[in-house]
Parts: structure tokens; C-alpha cells; sequence
């Protein structure tokens, strides 16, 4: 079976949030289980193409309402990132810096998929299946339908994967003459209350549907910025897959990104010395309980709630937790935690920017994690922070709801809250601190939380058993 996986992320090449690290991890555990998975993505100008040779494999001309664009496909090899990878580069729009925030994205995003569908369709590349994740590449199933040039497509497969129903692609209906040529009449499965919408347009298109967790799935018909009704009706239709974890790369064991490695037998001490390491690089000391949070800067995070809870939390008890916080966004939010960093300068420590070294090293050092989020389609923090023995505080929702239980019950590893409300969040930090009194039983959920299996053979091989289920 051959699989392509499109997005417009895949670590380490391009990473804005847990898209990247999912397309960076899920094929290469389908190829493991004996699928032909590839990946396509857009070229970027990024430094970190520089590690690799780049083959270049195709290139062709097509046209974006009156402009002739060119296209030109450059491949990674499998033995790099453990599956093929393809970079599409189209001059003028797919060559730049970042992946998102320009104001022609959407010019941007129908340039990457037109460009794809010519390329298979040229260079004769007969995908069994097409993965498409996220809006970006959510007009994918519609033009291989409906698409005039795309026909001898018409037989392949779509999965469209949810990681996040929030952002939908919204494009103004004056866009539409840069669209390849579809059948005219069926332009209502484009729209959605007057404008393009790629992803209602996906769910309405694809073969299936998967989210991020099962969790998640449940959610949409309840909130999705409109398309609540649409999940309702398209239900059967829809599965929920939680995300796994590379352990290639998230082990305390092996992980080249900590100081010192440790298992589960050895994690007391190895916490301890990563902690002391990390405490004196983060200006911060290393007696008390360590809470981390990780993650843009972003409502649907909680982000904007940080600060207020932590300065709530210091006016009881500001000896009992140090904090680290590690991430970048919305600048308001930044500026928030710059002053509280100011308020607290020796509990309160933060790093405004992506770092991967950085990330792997608070997981290791941390007690605690802090996940306060709005909306959670999986989460792939907690997963990190449960391999490391760190234990996640986190609001019970989407897939938060499905990875972590509650101490309170049988079987609980962790600390969840369900409103988002500063004082609950307070409350269940304290919660936290209180149980870590008893080092036995904190101990205990330690190991537990490490030994849990979240990586992805198991997640990899239900996105197989979907696939087959689409080719029957
Ligand atoms: C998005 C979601 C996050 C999920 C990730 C990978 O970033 O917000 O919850 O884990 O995608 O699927």
C-alpha cells in the first residue's frame, strides 16, 4: 500500500506545533508495519534543509488564475528521516522563511496542492491512499473529484486528519478563479456560509475522517466554529486516533538532548541531577517542586491564563514551586510573563522562543507540567512529560481527557481540572504539591507514568486498519 502524507509541517524540518511532530513520526511507523509511506510538503528557506543532499526529481509549469507559476520537487532520501520526504518549491510563494503569517497564505496553500496534484499526475506517482492534515491542504478530496484535469485521480483514497479544527482556511470567494478548473456546479462543497472553506470542504469531500484523539471527535459537534452540525451528520464518517510519540527521540534513556539519562529504575536520581543542571542554567533554585509549562502562546492553550494563576498561587504559598516557562506568541501574553518574571525573579524563569534542546531538558528536570488549555485536540506535551516521569496538571478536555487520569481514580497518574477557571487551576496545583508530600506514592505514579504506552504502534497500525477499510 502506498500512502502519501501531505501537510504543511514535518519535524525537523519545518515545526510550528505537534503537526510537525506527528508527520515526522507517524510514517516512519507505518513503514515499519510494511506501508509505502512518503511525506509531501512545501520547500522552505530554512536552515535546516541545509543538513540534507536534496535530489531534484521533477519540476512543471501550471497556472494560478492568469499567472504561470513553476513548481520543482526535491526529494530526502529514507535513510535520513526514516521515510521519503518531497519538498515542492514554487518560486514566489513557496520559498520563504516561515510557514505561517504572510498574507497570501491562502495563494500559498492552493499554489502547494496544485502543484502536487500536477506532479503526481505527470510523473505517474499512483498513491493507493492521500492523508491530507489540516485546512491546508483541505481542497485536496474535492479537486481530486470534481478537479477538470485531475480525473485519471479521481480513484484514490482520502483521509483528512483534524489536529486542529479552530483554524479552517477561510478564503473570500474572490480567490476562487486562482483554483485549478473543478465542475462549476459543485461549488457549494467549497463553501460555507459564503466563503471557500477547505476544511468544511475536506469533511465533506474525504473518503474519512480522523481526529487527534477520540476525545476530540466528540467535541466538534458540541464546538467548531460552526461546522458543529456538519460533524453531527457526518459522524459516521469520522474516527478518533490519539497521537503517539517518536521514541527515537522522546527517551530519557537515550535522549542526546539531556545531561543524564535515566530509566525507570534510576529515574530518582537522574531527575534530580537534570533538575540541578537545569535550575542553575535557568537562574532558578532547585529545592522545590519544579512546574513547566511548554507551548505557544496562544488562547487555545490557556497561555493568557498563566500568569494570573501563578501570581494567585504565589500570595498563599510562593516557597512551595518554582516555575519554568518555555515558548513564544502572542505578544501581549509575552509581555505578561515578562513581568511576572520580573515579580518573581527567583521562582519564576522563562525562555521566549522555540528551542528543541531546551524543551527535552525541562522535560527531564520537571515535577510538574502545566497544560491549561482552552481546546486540546490530542496534546503531545503530556505525552513527552509522562515518558520523562513528569507529571501532567491538565484541564480534562479532547485528548488531555484521554491520556491522563486523575489521581483520584483507579489508576491515576495525574492532576485534571475541569473548569477553566484560575482558582480550579490553583486548587489542583496545590493538589499536586499536597500528594508529592508522600514520596512513596509519588514515586509510585513516577514510574507508573513512564511505563505507560504511548508511542505509536499502536496508533500508526489503526491509521493502517482505516486505510484498508477505505480500499475494501
Ligand atoms: C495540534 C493540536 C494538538 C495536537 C497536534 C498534533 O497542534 O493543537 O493538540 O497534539 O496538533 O496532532
Amino acid at each position: 500500500m502506498k500512502v502519501i502524507h501531505l501537510s504543511v509541517e514535518c519535524y525537523p524540518i519545518a515545526k510550528v506545533g505537534g503537526l510537525a511532530d506527528v508527520i515526522g513520526a507517524l510514517p516512519k511507523y507505518q513503514r515499519k508495519l510494511g506501508v509505502d509511506a512518503q511525506v509531501v510538503m512545501p520547500w522552505y528557506d530554512k536552515p535546516s534543509l541545509q543538513q540534507f543532499d536534496l535530489e531534484k526529481v521533477a519540476e512543471g509549469v501550471f497556472l494560478q488564475g492568469s499567472q504561470s507559476l513553476t513548481y520543482t520537487v526535491y526529494a530526502i532520501a529514507e535513510q535520513h528521516l526514516g521515510f521519503p520526504i518531497y519538498l515542492i518549491k514554487v518560486p514566489g510563494l513557496l520559498d520563504r522563511n516561515e510557514v505561517y503569517g504572510y498574507a497570501d497564505e491562502g495563494e500559498q496553500w492552493i499554489a502547494f496542492q496544485h502543484a502536487f496534484l500536477n506532479w503526481i499526475l505527470t510523473d505517474n506517482i499512483r498513491p493507493d491512499v492521500i492523508n491530507c492534515h489540516d485546512h491546508h491542504v483541505g481542497l485536496i478530496p474535492f479537486l481530486l473529484q470534481y478537479g477538470n484535469d485531475f480525473r485519471e485521480l479521481s480513484y484514490i483514497k482520502t483521509l483528512f486528519t483534524i489536529h486542529n479544527g479552530q483554524y479552517q482556511g477561510w478564503m473570500n470567494w474572490n480567490k476562487g478563479i486562482l483554483l485549478p478548473g473543478f465542475d462549476t456546479w459543485k461549488w457549494g462543497l467549497l463553501d460555507w456560509s459564503g466563503v471557500i472553506n477547505p476544511f468544511s470542504s475536506a469533511i465533506r469531500c474525504c473518503d474519512a475522517f480522523s481526529t487527534v484523539s477520540e476525545g476530540y471527535l466528540e467535541e466538534l459537534s458540541q464546538e467548531c466554529k460552526g461546522l458543529e452540525q456538519l460533524f453531527i451528520d457526518e459522524s459516521s464518517r469520522g474516527f478518533g486516533i490519539v497521537n503517539g510519540i517518536d521514541w527515537d527521540v522522546w527517551d530519557p534513556s537515550s535522549d542526546p538532548l539531556i545531561p543524564y539519562h535515566y530509566s525507570n529504575i534510576t529515574v530518582k536520581t537522574g531527575k534530580r541531577k537534570n533538575k540541578e543542571a537545569f535550575c542553575k542554567k535557568a537562574n532558578l533554585p532547585s529545592d522545590s517542586l519544579l512546574l513547566t509549562y511548554i507551548g505557544r502562546f496562544a488562547e487555545e492553550k490557556g497561555a493568557d491564563i498563566l500568569s494570573e494563576v501563578i501570581r494567585n498561587f504565589y500570595s498563599k504559598n510562593e516557597k512551595k514551586l518554582i516555575i519554568f516557562i518555555l515558548g513564544s506568541g502572542n505578544e501581549q501574553i509575552q509581555q505578561d510573563l515578562e513581568l511576572l518574571c520580573q515579580s518573581y525573579p527567583n521562582r519564576v524563569s522563562a525562555f521566549f522562543g522555540y528551542n528543541e534542546t531546551l524543551a527535552h531538558e525541562a522535560y527531564a528536570a520537571s515535577d510538574l507540567i502545566l497544560m491549561p488549555s482552552r481546546v486540546e485536540p490530542c496534546g503531545l506535551n503530556q505525552l513527552y512529560a509522562l515518558k520523562y516521569g513528569t507529571i501532567p496538571v491538565v484541564r480534562g478536555i479532547g485528548g488531555l481527557k484521554d491520556t491522563v487520569i486523575d489521581i483520584s481514580e483507579p489508576k491515576g497518574y495525574g492532576f485534571v481540572f475541569k473548569e477553566f477557571e484560575v482558582d480550579k487551576i490553583v486548587e489542583t496545583i496545590e493538589r499536586a504539591i499536597e500528594f508529592s508530600l508522600d514520596e512513596k506514592k509519588w514515586a509510585s505514579i513516577v514510574k507508573q507514568s513512564m511505563a505507560l504506552d504511548y508511542s505509536w504502534d499502536k496508533s500508526a497500525k489503526k491509521y493502517i486498519e482505516l486505510y484498508n477499510q477505505l480500499l475494501k
